[in-house]
């Protein structure tokens, strides 16, 4: 049939099915819209009446106005008075436009063995949360029914304050930790607490993408810094930007390469920052999990004039769909950053908080990460015998949950992405996290989230491609 011969009173040829269930207005609109992008119903084409449709359907006349008036709202449909309905005349095209296609969309992409950022609960830890989130469901506390205090819930800050000071050196009141919906939403309220567009801020260079982006979104001069053995290179800093407003830094274990700030650059950092009267914000990701030695304490513990905020995460040591982050801020800031706080999501979850804070209380949370910290480490070691097999470069992480597998200059470490992604393996190039042109070649792979021999036989299908032998330069 062509265009032309399409009237109302043979429409029928293209007639839509809807789904037995759900609300018909909603299906309705569906459907006729998935007719209209696969180009079933073509730009002028004149829908059925309202009347018509119902009868067809077997629904009512209102679905079919609403339905109707659903594909006019977004440009899919024109009313002409007195003519009827059509098929807009310039449809939206949303293949055009990079928007990803909406259909059949899954909800998320497994992820390969080798991708960062998996989650470290085992069945244990899922089975303890789920036995918590019953109880506090079963027995709801007042808080679930009403508006809260956007820092978050007391117990849990309380709980949070007692581990830092213990684990991390952290000095602070459970008023000064407040409770955001993971390191992101931290970093975001930080800068809009504390900084404004143009201000130059250092970043490390090698960054945490994500950290880089938000800083540079909101307008932030961003000053690349070198990072070395011992971390941040704080002379560069000084340097490049005496007078920064602000330092991004992740002393634990500086994402990607993984090294720790010494004592020595983190004295020198802060005594700058006291001088610059700049903010070091201190994202203490991954300090959970160290295989060998005591940790350095937290910058925020040895600085003494409120310079630090600190910022924490369980997305690392539980899992990264909680969405629970903190800020631990210097007193001063604390009314600033919570106003901030509010106008952007009022306050936090509190079924998961009540949940966590039990976890927190009954010595759950550090028996999990023990438990972690095992499975990780013989994950580590799985991969670090298949990239000593292989010849590759890599120093044994002493902290944390991924790897750098280094590669001379010169090879090209993106395409490796793609071959690895072939055998199932997931892994980043180093030089996509520089913030400009690098001879700096490698991999960044996590070991989370998946048993060692899971781990191992990806990475091997990997190192065995010839196309990586060919491309990896050894
Ligand atoms: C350096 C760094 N900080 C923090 C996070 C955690 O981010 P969030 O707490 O927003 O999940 C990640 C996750 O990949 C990270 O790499």
């Amino acid at each position: 049939m062509t265009k032309k011969e399409r009237t109302n009173s043979d429409w029928s040829a293209a007639r839509p099915l809807l789904p037995a269930s759900g609300p018909r207005r909603q299906a309705l609109y569906r459907a006729l819209r998935d007719q209209i992008e696969d180009g079933r119903l073509c730009p002028g084409d004149k829908l059925p009446t309202t009347r018509d449709i119902a009868a067809r359907f077997g629904i009512s006349r209102g679905a079919a106005v609403a339905a109707y008036e659903m594909l006019a709202a977004d440009g899919f449909a024109e009313a002409r008075v007195g003519a009827g309905t059509f098929v807009a005349a310039v449809v939206p095209n949303l293949a055009r436009e990079g928007r990803p296609p909406l259909r059949n969309a899954p909800d998320a992409v497994a992820p390969l063995p080798g991708t960062l950022g998996c989650s470290t609960a085992d069945a244990t830890t899922l089975r303890i949360f789920r036995m918590l989130m019953n109880r506090h469901l079963a027995k709801p506390s007042a808080r679930h029914f009403h508006y809260n205090d956007p820092a978050g819930s007391h117990a849990l800050r309380v709980e949070i304050a007692a581990y830092l000071k213990a684990a991390r050196g952290v000095n602070c009141d459970p008023e000064q930790v407040i409770m955001t919906s993971g390191t992101q939403q931290a970093l975001d309220l930080a800068l809009r607490a504390l900084l404004k567009a143009g201000d130059p801020v250092w970043i490390e260079d090698p960054c945490y993408v994500m950290a880089r982006n938000a800083f540079a979104a909101s307008g932030m001069h961003i000053v690349p810094v070198p990072v070395d053995g011992e971390g941040l290179d704080v002379a560069a800093g000084a340097r490049l930007a005496p007078h920064a407003r602000a330092v991004y830094v992740t002393p634990s274990h500086q994402y990607p390469l993984g090294v720790t700030l010494s004592m020595a650059r983190r004295l020198q950092l802060i005594d700058w920052a006291q001088q610059a009267g700049a903010y070091i914000i201190e994202d203490d990701y991954d300090s959970e999990f160290r295989f060998s030695g005591p940790p350095l304490s937290a910058l925020q513990g040895i600085d003494g004039e409120g310079r630090v905020i600190y910022v924490g995460t369980f997305s690392k040591t539980l899992l990264p769909g909680f969405r629970i982050g903190y800020l631990v801020v210097p007193w001063a800031m604390r009314d600033r950053v919570l106003e901030v706080r509010q106008l952007t999501d009022r306050f936090p979850s509190t079924l998961a908080e009540d949940a966590l804070a039990e976890f927190l209380r009954d010595g759950h949370f550090s028996a999990h990460v023990k438990r972690a910290r095992r499975r990780v480490r013989a994950a580590r070691d799985a991969l670090m015998t298949v990239f000593d097999e292989a010849g590759l470069d890599v120093e044994p992480p002493e902290q944390g949950l991924h790897l750098v597998a280094h590669l001379p200059a010169g090879v090209d470490d993106g395409a490796l992405v793609e071959i690895a992604a072939d055998s199932g393996f997931g892994v980043r190039a180093l030089s996509s996290l520089h913030a400009g042109p690098t001879d700096k070649r490698g991999l960044v792979i996590g070991f989370s989230g998946f048993e060692p021999e899971v781990l191992a036989q990806a990475a091997r299908r990997f190192v065995r491609d010839p196309r990586f032998v060919a491309l990896s330069g050894r």
